[in-house]
């Protein structure tokens, strides 16, 4: 054993004061998903187990802890939408995700403004100057290593159309950190902030 290692294995406890997974594994883009109840009732949460998964089509995708409205709403509907988080955007992000009712329109609670999707029903938050406009393409419950149900869904999607805030577009190319993206880090409050500072860049070796 070397003393300088902290080996565990997460079945058996971390032994630490803190889960490090959510920390290690950081930091993460925020799914900010809106979507729509088969009955019409909006809804607005984040989701940072989030990611694209596919260049053509575009396939983003997130993990629901638990089998929240979000998700209850995508297999019902087969549509969402995307919203990137920014800086500005961070406390009302934050309120998104309320513990609320399912007929509790997160847009209202956090004082955003729902602006209408082209191709699918839920409405995009207009303050947001990135959106995806999703359709379902995949759902499943999440496993452990022995076949076992977890309490977790992955929901994977296509992107069907994209909004970006011309502002967004230097000579054309989209600028990462134009819109200060904020992503989450571990423990109860952590966040991190993409500024052009923290760029750096590498070519793959030919
Ligand atoms: C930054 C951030 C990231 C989150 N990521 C997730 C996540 O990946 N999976 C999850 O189940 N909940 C996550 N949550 C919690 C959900 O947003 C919260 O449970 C919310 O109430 C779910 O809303 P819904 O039931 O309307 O879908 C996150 C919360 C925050 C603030």
């Amino acid at each position: 054993m070397n003393a300088d290692i902290h080996s565990y294995e997460p079945r058996l406890g971390h032994g630490l004061p803190h889960d490090p997974f959510n920390a290690i594994v950081g930091p993460r883009p925020i799914g900010w998903i809106s979507s729509r109840g088969e009955g019409g009732a909006v809804n607005l949460a984040p989701y940072s187990f989030f990611n694209g998964f596919n260049y053509t089509p575009p396939i983003v995708g997130f993990a629901s802890i638990g089998f929240k409205d979000t998700v209850r709403n995508v297999l019902q509907t087969r549509e969402f939408v995307w919203n990137l988080a920014t800086r500005a955007l961070a406390e009302q992000m934050n309120a998104s995700c309320a513990a609320v009712a399912p007929e509790v329109n997160e847009f209202e609670l956090a004082g955003l403004t729902q602006a209408p999707s082209r191709l699918v029903g839920p409405p995009r938050v207009a303050e947001s100057p990135v959106a995806f406009e999703c359709r379902l393409t995949q759902s499943f419950q999440l496993q452990d290593a022995h076949g076992a149900p977890v309490d977790s869904w992955m929901v994977l999607g296509e992107v069907v159309a994209v909004h970006i805030d011309r502002a967004m577009l230097k000579d054309g190319v989209y600028d990462t950190a134009a819109a200060r993206p904020i992503l989450r880090g571990g423990g109860p409050a952590d966040y991190f902030e993409i500024s052009p500072e923290t760029r750096f860049r590498m070519f793959r070796p030919r």
